[in-house]
């Protein structure tokens, strides 16, 4: 009888299990929020992996999918072998359908761009940059086609307002960086100003950018993480007077609602920095697509709100324009919610 009854306890709760996972969660069903414009985000994505994702992330219709870098694993100075990579991801029929339901934005890394923590001095990123603009299917015509570097803005918009990504290169133009090998770290900050992150051109443009947009929100998208800024990896703080700048910049503008997603990490987790009267800037970094770290044991991050996913993991983002509120979910498979912040402008 207790084996019995354990069988029917196991086959209910089993069962009820699987119906919870393949159902979208109510908070995620589209048809109850009309007043949200929802991205989708992602990063390091190995075409030879799996990634079981996608069908998930069409189930629910964002209107745009972004990519946040390494959309790739390229690795090589042979523009052949990057455009190749990025041929086999657009075979793969779970993307193809993805590309046909909804808009296709992206950045790069370094391993789509080519060059492992590569930047300013990477050989073929002129070349790279149009492979780039190939894969997300960007028309001749397209000002990315003849600027340095891939950055740009897109406007997502409904009944109700306009959500602004603004897309940054944080490769074509970077100084390189210091290897900290007296501690056998990989990176420590370089403090000569002469050094930058964005470069010049990319700096105007943004800050323009920012001062313009008439937009309810603006999403700032950075390959590599903007808060954290203890962990010995790819970080803003490596040129620490350009991350100052950076968030001098954001608390300029202190009647915009600006959010920021990263990648690159393959963990994901929510970094909350306050930069004024109830004023909190918030740095979503998503990343494992296909791979994550999984051996992941801790590191500082004094900004982290909640706790690191080192599971593969996708972002869910709705930008609510009736409410001025942002809700930010990490997601697993079959549309799972590892983790979720929401955040009042
Ligand atoms: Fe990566």
């Amino acid at each position: 009888m207790k084996t019995f009854v354990s069988i029917i306890l196991f086959l209910f709760l089993g069962l009820s299990c699987v119906n919870r996972i393949e159902h979208t969660p109510e908070k995620l069903d589209r048809k109850a929020d009309q007043y949200s414009i929802r991205i989708a985000v992602g990063s390091c994505n190995k075409v030879d992996e799996p990634n079981v994702f996608w069908d998930d992330i069409a189930e629910q219709s964002p209107e745009a999918f972004v990519w946040l870098g390494d959309i790739v694993y390229a690795d090589s100075n042979d523009i052949s072998v990057i455009q190749s990579e990025y041929n086999k991801l657009k075979e793969i029929t779970n993307y193809t359908r993805l590309t046909e339901q909804m808009q296709i934005f992206g950045i790069w890394d370094d391993h789509d761009y080519g060059k492992n923590d590569g930047g300013q001095e990477f050989e073929i990123k002129v070349e790279s940059q149009q492979a780039l603009l190939d894969f997300l299917d960007v028309s001749k015509e397209d000002q990315r086609r003849t600027q340095e570097g891939i950055y740009t803005s897109h406007l997502l918009q409904n009944n109700y307002g306009t959500v602004e990504l603004l897309m940054l290169d944080t490769r074509y133009f970077r100084s390189s960086l210091t290897p900290d090998t007296e501690n056998g770290r990989r990176y420590k900050s370089n403090t000569d100003t002469t050094t930058t992150l964005l470069g010049n051109a990319q700096w105007q443009w943004l800050e323009k950018k920012i001062e313009n947009s008439q937009a309810n929100f603006l999403v700032i998208v950075s390959s590599i993480q903007l808060l954290s800024n203890q962990h010995q990896f790819e970080k803003w703080e490596n040129l620490p007077h350009e991350r100052e700048k950076m968030i001098t910049l954001i608390k300029c503008f202190a009647d915009k609602n600006i959010f920021v997603v990263s990648g690159d990490r393959h963990i994901s987790e929510f970094s909350m920095m306050p930069i004024g009267e109830d004023r909190q800037l918030i740095d979503f970094t998503s990343s494992g697509l296909t791979h994550s770290y999984s051996s992941f044991s801790g590191e500082p991050n004094p900004y982290r709100v909640k706790e690191v996913v080192s599971d593969p993991s996708y972002g869910i983002i709705d930008f609510n324009l009736k409410n001025n509120t942002v809700q930010a979910y990490m997601m697993g498979d079959k549309k799972q919610i590892q983790q979720e912040l929401e955040v009042s402008y």
